[in-house]
């Protein structure tokens, strides 16, 4: 379902951002064309006669602009165009560098090892994750800080990240310990865990706010030891309010 939700978003991002970008840039131009002659006239009377067609089309051109802008960056949104030009941990860097910006909140982006050449279904997952539990942090935690990590080592990929705010709210008697409170994000960023064959765990860190920890097993480059059971180690305190759950 999630799969097909994004081979969807795909496709329209790539019509919105070719046809629809395409189509706003040739009317700028004209827009643009049209203004410069009209800019143009020859007598005072003339330029004075074209000053409001002229102050017009300026704004039908800025107006142009600005729908070309928003349309690119709800384009970047659907499908993280930078994703397939740059990798993930490129675009994780754009993406939390835009995050602090918007909401100002001091984020840190720490990337550790080989992650270039990620298999695309896993790069857009945590990219989506990223971006879901930064939206989180955004809209519930009132954190200060937020620290996204993205460690490759030989056996997979784990991706943290970790604020400083309030922490999840404790469950209700109603819920078990694997559901967690509602919304779809939550839910969501599990089953792009379990559809990479991972798991997903979220809780209260350490020290306060909420941790998201999605771990992903990767093909060693080489070698028959894949024993090892590598992964994150979670406080112990993480393990309720969220649901933590060990999606494999
Ligand atoms: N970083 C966080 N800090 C504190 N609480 C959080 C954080 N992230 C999630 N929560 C809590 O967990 C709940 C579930 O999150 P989830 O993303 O599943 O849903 P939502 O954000 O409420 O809605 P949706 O994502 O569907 O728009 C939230 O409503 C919030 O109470
Ligand atoms: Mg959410």
């Amino acid at each position: 379902m999630l799969t097909m939700q994004e081979t969807l978003q795909t496709e329209f991002a790539r019509e919105l951002h070719d046809e629809f970008g395409q189509i706003l840039t040739a009317v700028g131009m004209m827009l643009g064309r049209v203004r410069r002659k009209a800019a143009a006239s020859k007598s005072e009377s003339e330029e004075a006669a074209m000053a409001p067609f002229v102050a017009d089309l300026e704004e039908a051109q800025q107006i142009t602009q600005r729908t070309l802008d928003r349309v690119r960056k709800k384009s970047r949104l659907l499908h993280p165009v930078i994703l397939d030009d740059f990798g993930l941990q490129q675009a994780v860097a754009w993406y939390t560098d835009e995050f602090a910006r918007q909401h100002g909140i001091d984020t840190r982006f720490e990337p550790d090892g080989e992650l270039a050449g990620l298999p695309p279904d896993v790069a857009t997952h945590l990219y989506r994750i990223v971006q879901e539990s930064l939206t989180n942090v955004a809209r519930h935690a009132e954190a200060s800080q937020v620290l996204v990590r993205l460690v490759r080592d030989a056996d997979g990929v784990e991706l943290t990240v970790a604020d400083d705010g309030k922490g999840p709210p404790p469950l209700t008697p109603v819920r078990g310990p694997n559901e967690g409170p509602g919304g779809i994000g939550i839910t969501s960023m599990r089953e792009r865990a379990a559809l990479m064959g991972g798991r997903f765990e979220a809780g209260r860190g350490p020290r306060g706010g909420l941790h998201v920890v999605v771990w992903v097993p990767l093909a060693p480059p080489a070698g028959p030891d894949m024993a090892s059971e590598p992964g994150s180690e979670l406080s112990s305190e993480l393990s309720s309010e969220l649901g933590s759950d060990r999606t494999q």
